[in-house]
């Protein structure tokens, strides 16, 4: 039988495909002649339901670039807002050869892969970002020269980002540790985190001055999902995440001593999560690992098509 790979999660991707992805993405980016019409003729469909800069502009991009086509929905401009996502999706897999979907929940994630005849891809939910995961690996493999045996420590709210980076990191051998005081609690899912543990790779701690001392990467992300950020209804939410995140802010004052890697997925609140001289300081690499969206969004075209 037949099986179509999907990324939703990297939960049953193994550590030799992520790895697989990550090498191939590090390639293409070094020699983007090669792979010019690696996907010639083929269309990704894209969905969102949610705002994105990186997310939309690296898939379409990467799709171009590899001699194929990409199509951007605005999920209120289709159908999907009054018909059933099984039958959308079953319609749109016999159109296009792949489906990239940033959607609200990832139960509806779940249900286009089970309706459709193409891979679907997790363009980021309430609980996952696996995309963003593969393409932070894939910056630190590129700056540090390997994956294993290194030490991020993520510092913020526990969100989609924070789940995708223990998954990623717990599985090529990269110890987390998490600085999380709050938790997006749609964004829980209690058997990822009991698997991480189990490895010995993943903790978590309020301490997080002891959590930086000695590690090689510290990541951050906003304290407020984008979906909520402008909502006036989440005003008073925001203001009490402000006040109990602020002594967790990735400060010049938090990493002095410190000679680790800086990064952040992108959007990013100066001010906020991390400082600005931060972001422009020797040690960040957040650029590189928002350029990376680009190579990484590649990499995972061409696996679950197959061409890897
Ligand atoms: N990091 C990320 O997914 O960026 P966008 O939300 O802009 O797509």
């Amino acid at each position: 039988m037949f099986v179509i790979m999907h990324l939703l999660t990297l939960k049953n991707w193994t550590p030799e495909q992520i790895e697989e992805v990550i090498d191939k993405s590090i390639e293409i980016k070094r020699k983007p002649d090669e792979y010019r019409t690696a996907l010639k003729d083929k269309s990704l469909a894209m969905i969102f339901q949610k705002t994105s800069t990186r997310t939309r502009t690296s898939f379409e991009v990467a799709m171009t670039q590899l001699g194929g086509h990409a199509i951007y929905m605005d999920w209120r401009t289709t159908n999907l807002v009054l018909a059933d996502i099984r039958d959308e999706t079953k319609y749109l897999s016999r159109n296009v050869d792949c489906i990239m979907a940033r959607l609200f929940k990832h139960a509806d994630l779940k249900a286009m892969a089970e309706a459709s005849g193409v891979p679907v891809i997790n363009g980021c939910d309430e609980k996952y970002h696996p995309c963003q995961a593969i393409s932070d690996l894939m910056t630190i493999k590129e700056k540090k020269g390997r994956l294993a045996e290194l030490k991020l420590v993520y510092i913020g709210v526990h969100n989609n980002v924070c789940n995708s980076l223990i998954e990623g990191c717990t599985k090529v051998g990269m110890e987390i540790i998490t600085v999380t005081p709050m938790v997006n609690e749609s964004s829980l899912d209690e058997e990822l985190l009991e698997k991480a543990k189990r490895t010995g790779l993943y903790k978590t701690t309020k301490d997080v001055k002891g959590a930086v001392e000695d590690c090689d990467i510290v990541y951050t992300d906003t304290w407020v999902d984008m979906e909520f950020f402008l909502d006036p209804k989440f005003k008073e939410e925001k203001e009490k995440r402000i006040k109990l995140m602020m002594p967790y802010q990735v400060n010049k004052e938090l990493l002095k001593g410190s000679d680790a890697l800086i990064m952040h997925d992108m959007p990013m609140h100066r001010g906020y999560e991390i400082t600005g001289d931060v972001v422009e300081s020797p040690n960040s690499i957040i650029y590189d690992q928002s350029e990376n969206r680009l190579y990484s969004a590649k990499g995972i075209l061409l696996k679950l098509s197959g061409k890897t």
